[in-house]
């Protein structure tokens, strides 16, 4: 069984091309390789799908000074010394079992199973932590994503960012947590 120490530690994945990566919270230490990550590692289509805001310096400084904040769990997947997945989820205040869930896989990295191993671990970090369940927002043309959280049990509950994006949930089971 999972524990909250494996995820600092680092857990070992395979991946479908036989590569292995290691998975594991996010450190201080891993500014520059998250920076090099969102910069080189995401094409320009797949930083749009990621994210509605610039991935530059300042939000790689605002994450490193998050590193040790216990309403986030930030995971990212190390291939050598290249971040080649960054997922977290982090709670949200006015609904705070419900974190709010992000990802994105490098796109040398896509379609190996790392987006699901990677959301297999936040799911398990999130019922360690007593979370209720997970939400997380999708571009409605975001077919590979969705495909993937419906996979995971997520169903759409609602909309936003002007209609253009899926709001998505995934309730735990009580016996579950
Ligand atoms: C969406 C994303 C997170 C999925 O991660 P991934 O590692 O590529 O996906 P996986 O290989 O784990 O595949 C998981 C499931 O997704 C679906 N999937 C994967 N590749 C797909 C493709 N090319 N087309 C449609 N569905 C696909 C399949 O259902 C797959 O399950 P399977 O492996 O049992 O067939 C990743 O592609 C990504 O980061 N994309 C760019 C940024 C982004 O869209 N982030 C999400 C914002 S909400």
């Amino acid at each position: 069984m999972l524990t909250l120490i494996d995820l600092e530690l680092g857990i070992w994945t395979n991946l479908r091309n036989g590569e292995q990566v290691l998975i594991r919270k996010f450190r201080r230490t891993d500014g520059e390789a998250l920076y090099e990550f969102f910069t080189k590692g995401l094409s320009p289509e797949s930083q749009k799908l990621y994210s509605l805001q610039p991935l530059d310096r300042s939000l790689v400084n605002i994450v490193v000074s998050e590193a040790d904040a216990p309403d986030i769990l930030r995971l990212v997947a190390f291939r050598g010394e290249k971040i080649v997945g960054y997922a977290y989820w982090r709670q949200q205040m006015f609904n705070p079992k419900i974190p709010l869930l992000s990802i994105a896989i490098a796109d040398s990295h896509q379609g190996l199973g790392l987006g699901m191993a990677m959301m297999e671990l936040l799911i398990e970090g999130a019922k360690l932590k007593g979370m209720e369940g997970i939400e997380l927002h999708v571009f409605k043309h975001n077919r590979r994503a969705i495909a993937l959280y419906r996979k995971l049990g997520f169903e759409i509950v609602g909309e936003t960012d002007g209609s253009r994006q899926w709001i998505m949930l995934l309730r735990f089971d009580r016996d579950e947590r």
